[in-house]
């Protein structure tokens, strides 16, 4: 069944093989039959002061990584934030029936006021509001997000239960999270400590724009040990963790002839490593050379931008004109 879709991304950096593998890549299933929205939130960005150089330069990139990864324009609206200020209306009207108490005791908000103590701006508080008006602007029901945006999310349920309330209408829906279940990829990351994410440092992930020197640089400094001494001993979380990536990238057969020589103790990691560059290397090639491809063609990139904007904003205007009739306001 078809639903509408909204999902909004940030853009604070490259992405990276678990990105890939985590939202993207059920975007690019959901895009198939939903009436998907996907924007580059650059007004959230704004909360931690870019530079206008760099606000620029980081949706260029991310609107280029996600069309070479597959979202396709022609089936998906896919938009960046700042070109759709109808949202900013709704998120006025929201934030009238905001109440601070509720604004304040947002986890992430809580978080990040602890993070930079000397930037808890206006715009911090009011996320969660923004976050709503991004997705009932289109009057989304579904919203596909990580569990760390689950509050967030019900945050928006509130202020469109709220609006409902007020004005005794059906207007919004209550837009709940989709959810991936069993179709989400983990991917560890370098480090040996888990998932892989940019914020833990360089070299923990492995990004869609890395060159093969890059590439091999990062896997050659991944954590190992001497190696088995044991036969059929059990796999420590760091050794399990390169298995993991070799499930992604590698062939079958080279798994099963690692695997088996960790099981008999004649693995030499420094070889295990040096096929996963390899492999990885060609995994990631035809992306790098897309994302290099896309990125330097403002043509194409502002023909995209365009196309998702024109889109967005019929389905944004469309909402506000009858919104403003809801509240009142009405030509004189
Ligand atoms: N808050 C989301 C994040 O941090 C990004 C986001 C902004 C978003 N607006 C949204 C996600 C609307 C879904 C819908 O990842």
């Amino acid at each position: 069944m078809s639903s509408k879709i909204v999902s909004g991304i940030r853009p604070t950096g490259n992405l990276h093989l678990g990105n890939y593998f985590g939202a993207l890549r059920n975007f690019l299933k959901l895009q198939e039959e939903n009436d998907c929205y996907f924007f580059i939130a650059d007004y959230h960005g704004l909360t931690t002061h870019p530079t206008p150089e760099n606000l620029q330069e980081n949706v260029k990139q991310v609107l280029a990584e996600f069309v070479a990864c597959g979202l396709d324009p022609d089936k998906a609206t896919l938009y960046v934030q700042s070109d759709v200020p109808e949202a900013i209306e709704l998120y006025l009207f929201f934030n009238m029936n905001a109440y601070l108490g509720e604004l304040q005791r947002v986890t992430t908000f809580k978080e990040k006021a602890r993070k930079q103590p000397n930037n808890v701006n206006a715009g911090l508080l009011t996320y969660p509001t923004l976050m709503a008006a991004d997705i009932l602007i289109h009057r989304a029901s579904k919203v596909p997000v990580g569990k760390d945006q689950e509050q967030n999310l019900e945050m928006t349920r509130t202020f469109a239960k709220r609006f409902n309330h007020m004005y005794q209408t059906e207007y919004f829906p209550e837009p709940v999270a989709y959810n991936f279940g069993d179709e989400l990829v983990k991917v560890p990351g370098l480090d040996g400590s888990g998932k892989m994410g940019k914020s833990e440092g360089f070299g923990n992930a492995i990004f869609l724009i890395d060159d093969e020197a890059t590439i091999k640089k990062k896997i050659m400094k991944a954590k190992t040990d001497s190696g088995p001494t044991e036969k059929n001993s059990e796999m420590p979380d760091y050794i399990q963790n390169l298995f993991s990536l070799m499930d992604i990238v590698s062939e079958t057969d080279t798994i099963t002839q690692y695997k088996d020589a960790f099981a008999d103790c004649s693995i030499r990691y420094g070889d295990m490593k040096k096929q996963l560059a390899a492999d990885m290397n060609e995994f990631i090639a035809p992306f790098r050379d897309k994302i290099k491809s896309i990125v330097s063609n403002d043509e194409l990139l502002s023909k995209i931008a365009k196309q998702g904007r024109d889109k967005a904003r019929e389905s944004a205007q469309r909402t506000i004109k009858e919104v403003r009739d809801i509240i009142g306001f009405k030509s004189i």
